[in-house]
């Protein structure tokens, strides 16, 4: 099968991949920009680019600053080709500011999920901005259409639909995941397709969940998907922003290290039984404290550990205190490669 571009709004890349955005700076600017320059969609994730050992003031301004310059940065790295985004996951307590900061950095798109993203037309305003919100049900798209068209006019520029067989938080319930058939891809595609013609939205789909190959897209294609978000694959990518030795851990893990958790942010994750995830499975409450509420969702009196400095562990190499979400395809996870390899896969 020839794969066709993805025009989303007035962006178009050469092969339907979306790289998606993984926090806590996996998606980076070097990522993004060189998922860009091979022909994908490019997306940092917003979270976690700042210090953590600040106040709420300081901790606001200081995510703001450091993710207008990872924008910056990656627009240098891929010369300012397109089409280059950011997501922003709705449960972040920084979500408006963060917003704002991708408005006056000139982002084109913004993919926003972990929450419904109600305001996010309202923030973003008459920026030349494509939203992409990322949903996990044709009822959470009915919501997020019925009031973006009410409330400010505006539709979706493109739909991600997350499976249950994804990397990290999950929009579905423990009976959901446990039995990953009942809200496969091929069941939510005509169920959000039918919701998309009753509020005559035609805009492309795009599949998340387990897909790591050419072979992965095509079927996806085939099932009637415009196209695809790869997460989990794109972790080991030499280009992805995290130590070496976390990106060691992926490769050593097979299926059965995977295990589903409730993280802090509320929701169902799926991670790897690493050392953090073996402790609090056990019981253990980690040390910590949280001058800084990252997560509108998270209550760090309650929450057993904390998932902005588990993630950052990761991002550091620290195997002992990291937390590394991951896909259901981590077995695909073979290889540290460069991003480009991957893409020209893609080609004919
Ligand atoms: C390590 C990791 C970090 C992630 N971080 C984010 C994030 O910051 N925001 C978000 O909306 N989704 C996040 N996700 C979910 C992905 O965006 C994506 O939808 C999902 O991973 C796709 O499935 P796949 O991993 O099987 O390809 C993350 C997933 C992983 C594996």
């Amino acid at each position: 099968m020839k794969l066709k571009p993805l025009k989303i709004r007035n962006l178009t890349s050469e092969f339907p991949v979306v790289q998606a955005g993984m926090g806590v700076r996996i998606g980076n600017a070097t990522l993004a920009a060189e998922v860009v320059k091979s022909g994908g969609f490019g997306t940092i994730a917003s979270v976690g680019f700042g210090r953590v050992d600040i106040t709420i003031d300081g901790f606001v301004a200081e995510g703001c600053r450091c993710l207008a310059q990872e924008i910056r940065t990656a627009k240098e790295l891929c010369h300012n080709r397109k089409p280059l985004g950011v997501n922003i996951m709705v449960a972040l307590s920084t979500y408006k500011e963060f917003v704002e900061v991708c408005v006056r950095e000139k982002v084109d798109f913004i993919i926003s999920g972990a929450g419904l993203p109600l305001p996010l037309p309202e923030y973003v305003g008459d920026a030349d901005i494509a939203l992409i919100p990322v949903i996990s049900s044709a009822r959470a798209l009915e919501v997020v259409v019925r009031c973006w068209s009410r409330k400010y006019h505006r539709k979706p520029d493109a739909i991600i639909i997350e499976g249950p067989k994804c990397g990290g938080h999950l929009g579905f319930a423990m009976e959901q995941i446990e039995h990953p058939e009942t809200t496969a891809l091929d069941r939510l595609l005509p169920e959000c397709r039918e919701v998309m013609k009753r509020y005559d939205i035609d805009v492309p789909v795009l599949a998340a969940g387990e897909i790591a190959s050419r072979a992965d897209i095509e079927k996806f294609i085939a099932m009637g998907y415009d196209g695809v978000q790869i997460g989990t694959y794109f972790i080991t990518a030499e280009e992805a922003g995290i130590d070496r030795r976390s990106k060691e851990v992926f490769i050593n893990a097979t299926h059965d290290d995977i295990v589903i958790i409730k993280s802090p942010v509320g929701l169902p994750c799926r991670v790897l039984r690493t050392p953090l995830v073996q402790r609090v499975l056990a019981g253990s409450q980690e040390p910590f404290r949280c001058p800084y509420h990252c997560l509108r969702t998270c209550n760090p009196r309650k929450a057993p550990f904390c998932i902005a400095k588990a993630l950052l562990a990761t991002w550091s190499g620290d195997v002992e205190n990291g937390l590394y979400m991951c896909g259901c395809n981590i077995d695909a996870v073979k290889e540290i490669y460069p991003v480009k390899q991957f893409f020209d896969t893609l080609k004919d």
